[in-house]
């Protein structure tokens, strides 16, 4: 089989992570007989400073109509407003209609740290409105007071579609776990998807998030019968995230909740350099890190590249490919195992050492 992957590094860190999971893929190929063609793809906030533009048009192009994937590294946003700037990689989720983002959150079975919980969640992110519409906008009040309104778009379609999407993947999950053996799952029960919103607050809003989720599962008989549904107001989801992380498989979640907790989440499993995510459309995949570009450590080899390793399992997952996919995740516990940890870890390892040690363990 031969995939043409889009590459899209960016910025920072992201220059340095990308490369390595290339390395990853193409060791990959030769024990699955997968071939696999790279495109680089321009995007970024430096790309924008030479050229005037973080995404060029040819970038869309090329994904859309020549890739069967992609891999983005990150981006340096700018937390100040810069004139013409917008983020690549919130227009790239739009353009190719990428409608949920997933993050699989895993914990490593560390032998120095034997009392880590055991979590195996994966978090489905919305990502294509709540919030993130960025509708903002400023006013002065009669008595000079400034305020700012930020308006928030729930829609039917996108609810639905994100709730779909945890429910065909907690069937997926479970498929992939009875192929295991059980004293290698980490979730040994049935199927479980747990709906996160805060609809005792925003009835409206969140109100119809839940019910067009729950509308899903309740018309869908094989939904009924082999998957749980829960679900958990955002606050109390943080409390029981950190307290019993072991008690979620499957969570989907606003698009800003859903960001909030995946960052959240990826501080029980160790670092953010740990954890992956993919954009998921009906019709393209593009894995990306969880992570931004790091200027605090770019350019010092010691970006922890598992992230994006992990990314790129993700892609391949999400695009028909399980079976070389948990190839590279159990690669990539070997590693870990066998004690190669970056400095974010407390491990003294090189970007380039952990790479070479997740393709010797292929
Ligand atoms: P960040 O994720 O870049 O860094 C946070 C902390 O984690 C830093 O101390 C960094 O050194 C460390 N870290 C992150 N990834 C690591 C890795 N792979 N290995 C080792 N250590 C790692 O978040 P921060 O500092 O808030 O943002 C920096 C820039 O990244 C900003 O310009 C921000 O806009 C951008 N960003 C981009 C994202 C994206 O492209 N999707 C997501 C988050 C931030
Ligand atoms: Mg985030």
């Amino acid at each position: 089989k031969s995939l043409t992957i889009g590459l899209i590094p960016a910025d920072g860190i992201g220059c340095e992570v990308i490369p390595a999971a290339r390395q990853v893929l193409e060791h990959l190929s030769s024990s699955h007989q997968l071939k696999f063609r790279f495109v680089h793809c321009d995007a970024g906030f430096e790309y924008f400073q030479k050229n005037g533009t973080a995404l060029p048009q040819k970038t869309v192009d090329t994904l859309r109509n020549d890739c069967d994937g992609a891999l983005f590294g990150a981006v340096s946003s700018p937390s100040h407003k810069v004139a013409g700037y917008s983020s690549p990689i919130v227009a790239l989720r739009k353009h190719l209609d990428l409608y949920a983002n997933v993050r699989p959150v895993i914990s490593t079975k560390d032998p120095q740290n034997p009392s880590q919980k055991s979590v195996d969640m994966l978090i489905i992110r919305e990502n294509t409105e709540c919030l993130y519409i960025k509708k903002e906008q400023q006013f002065t009040d009669e008595n000079n007071q400034v305020y700012a309104i930020a308006e928030r778009r729930i829609s039917q379609k996108a609810s639905e579609r994100a709730g779909r999407m945890a429910f065909q993947m907690a069937l997926a999950r479970d498929s992939i776990r009875q192929q295991q053996p059980v004293e290698q799952r980490r979730w040994t029960g049935k199927p479980q998807v747990t709906i996160v919103h805060k609809s005792n607050v925003l009835s409206v809003t969140d109100g119809l998030w839940r019910e067009t989720i729950r509308g899903v599962y309740e018309n869908t008989p094989e939904y009924q019968t082999r998957i749980n549904l829960e679900e958990q107001l955002v606050d109390s989801m943080v409390y029981r995230m950190f307290r019993e992380p072991e008690a979620f498989d499957v969570v989907v979640a606003p698009n800003l909740y859903g960001d909030i907790l995946s960052d959240g989440a990826a501080a029980l499993v160790g670092s953010l350099g740990l954890v992956p995510s993919a954009n998921v459309g009906d019709t393209f995949v593009m894995g990306e890190p969880v992570h931004g570009s790091a200027p605090d450590i770019a350019g010092q080899h010691k970006a922890n590249p598992i992230a994006a390793i992990r990314s790129a399992a993700l892609l391949l997952e999400n695009i028909g490919l399980p079976g070389p996919a948990s190839n590279i995740y159990n690669a990539v516990d070997a590693t870990l195992q066998a004690g190669y940890k970056t400095p974010d870890l407390g491990g003294s390892a090189t970007t380039e050492e952990v790479t070479e040690a997740v393709c010797k363990y292929l």
